[in-house]
């Protein structure tokens, strides 16, 4: 393919706008400050997962006026059409013990929920002071499992979307802003 057309592709993937990197913004400041606010003075471990995350992650913790610890965790989840959970392969794993930490894990998007419902079940395991969980976007109409978020910064119908982290074949997690992805692209 030459130039032009890789970038028509990639072009004529972005359907249309959905949340404005604005918008983005003034809800991460929003839930910076409940987290801030009801932690405050506590021990934080903020968990992102990645690659998804990284963008979320990296606004979300600038929004957090109190102090806190970041880590990251890299997760595979493996469900060969089974809807039960317990199969999440961690690929890469956090560095130090949670015991004394409370955890808020810091997720870019709930589907099924297959995955968080896992990583939150092992993260308990380890016993932490507590866990949380912070997601940027959630599709509520496609869970497979009853897993709901503490947090939800907004909440989209069943459509696939793109950017601010969130990708199609790894390509548009660069966008500053979330988008529609266009299937017939
Ligand atoms: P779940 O286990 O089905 O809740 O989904 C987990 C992962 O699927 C998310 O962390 C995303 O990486 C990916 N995912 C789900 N929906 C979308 C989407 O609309 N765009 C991009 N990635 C998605
Ligand atoms: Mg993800």
């Amino acid at each position: 393919m030459d130039k032009n057309s890789v970038v028509e592709k990639y072009e004529r993937g972005i359907k249309r706008v959905v949340i404005t990197a604005e918008e983005i913004q003034a809800a991460i400041k929003e839930a910076g400050k409940k987290i801030s606010d009801s932690y405050d003075g506590k021990p934080i471990l903020l968990v992102s997962i990645l690659k998804g995350a990284f963008v979320f992650m990296a606004d979300f913790c600038r929004a957090i006026t109190v102090p806190c610890e970041i880590g990251f965790m890299c997760a595979k989840s493996y469900y060969e059409g089974t809807v039960s959970s317990g199969v999440v392969k961690i690929t890469m794993d956090l560095d130090k013990d949670i015991s004394n930490y409370h955890v808020v894990i810091v997720e870019d998007i709930v589907d099924t929920g297959r995955t968080l419902n896992d990583i939150v079940k092992m993260l308990k395991s380890r016993n932490p002071l507590s866990v949380r969980v912070v997601t940027l976007l959630d599709k509520p109409e496609r869970r497979l499992v009853d897993f709901k978020p503490d947090i939800a910064l907004f909440t989209i119908p069943d459509y696939f979307v793109i950017g601010y982290g969130l990708d199609c074949a790894e390509m548009y997690r660069n966008l500053p802003y979330i988008a529609e992805f266009n299937q017939e692209a």
